[in-house]
C-alpha cells in the first residue's frame, strides 16, 4: 500500500479541500485544513482568530510562525496516526522548511506532494460559486455541486448554508498573488525532492479524484 502522508497543494478554489474530503473518507485517513482551522480560530474569537482575521479577509497570508506551530501541535494528535492530508499548508517556502525539519523530529516520513493544478481563469467561477452547508460542513457549489433537494443539504438535512468572507472577487485577485508569488515556489521545491506529483485539476471532480486514487493507491 502506497503511503498515506501527503501534501495537497493547489490554488485558491482549486478543489484541494472537495478532493482532500473525499481521501478522507475513501483512506480513513485525517484532512488537516489550516484555512479551516483559522475559519474555527475567527469564530470561536480566539486570539489566533482576531489576528488572522484581517489577513484572511484581505486575501493575504497569516504569519509562518503562526501557523507552523498551529500544524506542529495537530500532527501529534492521536487521528494523525493513520496518515494525514496537509491541505493549504505549507503555503511558503518558510513553512515548507519547518515541516520538514518537524517531520524528522516526530520521525515521521512524507510520502507525496500532490499539486492538484487549475488554471486561474476558472478559479473565480469557482471560488464565488462556493457554498457550505452550516450544520455538517458539506461543500457545494451553485453550478457544479447543487444538493439535490434545493436548499436541503444532501448529507445531513440541514437548511443553512454559509458563503466564507473571502469569496468575493476583489479577495479572490489578492490570493491568487499570494499563491504565485509565495506558494508556487513549493513546486521546485518538492519537485527537488522526488516528492511532487501534478495532476489536472480542470476536470470533473470524481475524474480528478480518480487520479488522486491511482497515486495512492489501495
Ligand atoms: P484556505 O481555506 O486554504 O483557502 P484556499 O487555499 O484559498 O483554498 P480554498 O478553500 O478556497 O479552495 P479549495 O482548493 O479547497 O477548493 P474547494 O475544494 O473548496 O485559506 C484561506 C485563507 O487562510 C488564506 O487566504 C490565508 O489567509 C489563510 N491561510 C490558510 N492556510 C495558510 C497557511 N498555510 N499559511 C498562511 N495563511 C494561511 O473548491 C472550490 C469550489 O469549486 C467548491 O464549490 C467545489 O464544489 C468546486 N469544485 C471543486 N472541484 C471542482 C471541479 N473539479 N470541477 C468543478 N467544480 C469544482
Amino acid at each position: 500500500m502506497a503511503g498515506k502522508r501527503l501534501i495537497l497543494m493547489g490554488p485558491p478554489g482549486g478543489g484541494k479541500g472537495t478532493q482532500a474530503k473525499r481521501l478522507q473518507d475513501r483512506y480513513g485517513i485525517v484532512q488537516l485544513s489550516t484555512g479551516d482551522m483559522l475559519r474555527a480560530a475567527v469564530k470561536a474569537g480566539t486570539a489566533l482568530g482576531q489576528e488572522a482575521n484581517a489577513v484572511m479577509d484581505a486575501g493575504k497570508l497569516v504569519s509562518d510562525d503562526l501557523i507552523i506551530a498551529m500544524i506542529n501541535e495537530r500532527v501529534d494528535l492521536e487521528d494523525c496516526k493513520n496518515g494525514f492530508i496537509l491541505d493549504g499548508f505549507p503555503r511558503t517556502v518558510r513553512q515548507a522548511e519547518a515541516l520538514d525539519k518537524m517531520l524528522k523530529e516526530k520521525g515521521i516520513k512524507l510520502d507525496s506532494a500532490i499539486e492538484v493544478a487549475v488554471p486561474d481563469a476558472r478559479l473565480i467561477e469557482r471560488i464565488i460559486g462556493r457554498f457550505t452547508c452550516a450544520k455538517c460542513g458539506e461543500g457545494y457549489h451553485d453550478k457544479f455541486k447543487q444538493p439535490k433537494k434545493a436548499g436541503v443539504c444532501d448529507m445531513c438535512g440541514g437548511t443553512e448554508f454559509t458563503r466564507r468572507a473571502d469569496d468575493n472577487a476583489e479577495t479572490v485577485g489578492a490570493r491568487l498573488k499570494a499563491y504565485h508569488d509565495q506558494t508556487a515556489p513549493l513546486m521546485p521545491y518538492y519537485q527537488g525532492r522526488g516528492l511532487l506529483k501534478v495532476i489536472d485539476g480542470d476536470r470533473d471532480m470524481d475524474v480528478v479524484t480518480a487520479d488522486l486514487e491511482s497515486i495512492l493507491g489501495t
